[in-house]
């Protein structure tokens, strides 16, 4: 999300809404090609919304599976990618290193889209997320958008301060203690644009069009019981939501364990199915801006 700009953004959603009118009249596009998803680490929605969205736009899907690849016998990731990208004409890529997309972009000579590396960034997730915003509010900038979760680990949130900032909406983050955002992170997107970042201890909903969760990243803590016995403890309440706007939405980029109670799935607020199916359309239009060059 760092090294895209403002006008790709808007561009992508832009192709996103023809994208929606593509698949709700029945279409697919004439695309050639192959996408190679390459995820090293699990995932539901990112992958297969990436190959939803491929064989929508026309392109052949080839999918590496780790657990059954040369990787177990040895093979390192430099050669894997350098025979992906053989066969592929672009590769999303997941892995649980920082950096991992980046590295693989400066090896291979086709495109490749970061599924997620690590802590550190999914851009892709931030797009559907800004686009559902977007959609449910019809604008971006001065949006109250209240963030909370595990901020110190979610690559989902270091992606998503950086495209809120870049259109200027407010910015709240409500962390469980330990959980805070880092101070590099607030650094970075503060030199960036001029971010309006606010972090709070309460769950004080009252001012908020936005309430963005995350789930505690369990598998990025050192130590599994602390993870386990924060999430025990985080919830969004029930009751926090009394004194919420009428139009409040909550969205959260899934999994979600136990922090949104099952009650709140059926209320006016949750979004966060929809926003699950806007990745197909979303992610349609960047596989098309990607290999339009
Ligand atoms: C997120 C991820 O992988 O970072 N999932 C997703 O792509 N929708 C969020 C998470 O795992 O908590």
């Amino acid at each position: 999300m760092m090294d895209i700009e403002e006008k790709d953004v808007e561009d992508i959603f832009n192709r996103a809404k023809r994208m929606e009118d593509i698949i709700h009249n029945g279409n697919t596009l004439n695309m050639r090609g192959i996408m190679v998803t390459l995820f090293l680490e699990p995932s539901t929605r990112t992958k297969l919304s990436f190959q939803t969205a491929a064989q929508l736009c026309g392109l052949g899907v080839v999918d590496f599976l780790p657990d059954v690849s040369s990787l177990k016998k040895g093979e390192s990731l430099t050669d894997t990618i350098k025979m992906l990208d053989g066969y592929a004409d672009v590769i999303v890529m997941r892995h649980p290193k920082e950096g991992a997309a980046r590295y693989a972009a400066d090896i291979a000579d086709c495109s490749v889209i970061n599924g997620g590396d690590g802590g550190n960034q999914h851009p892709t997730q931030t797009l559907i997320d800004l686009y559902t915003m977007l959609k449910s509010k019809g604008r971006l900038e001065g949006l109250e958008v209240y963030i909370t979760g595990d901020l110190k680990h979610a690559r989902t949130i270091r992606s998503l301060l950086f495209g809120l900032a870049m259109f200027n909406a407010s910015i709240t983050l409500i962390a469980p203690k330990g959980l805070e955002i880092g101070d590099y992170t607030l650094k970075e997107v503060n030199k960036r644009f001029s971010s309006n970042i606010k972090q709070m201890n309460t769950f004080d909903l009252k001012d908020a069009d936005v309430l963005y969760v995350t789930r505690i990243q369990e598998e990025r803590f050192a130590d599994k019981y602390e993870a386990q016995r924060i999430q025990k403890e985080f919830s969004v309440s029930v009751d926090g939501l009394k004194d919420a706007k009428e139009d409040l939405i909550i969205l959260h980029p899934l999994p979600k364990l136990t922090e949104i109670p099952l009650e709140i799935d059926n209320t006016r607020y949750a979004k966060y199915f929809e926003q699950a199916w806007n990745g197909v359309p979303v992610r349609m239009a960047v596989i098309e801006k990607v290999l339009e060059g």
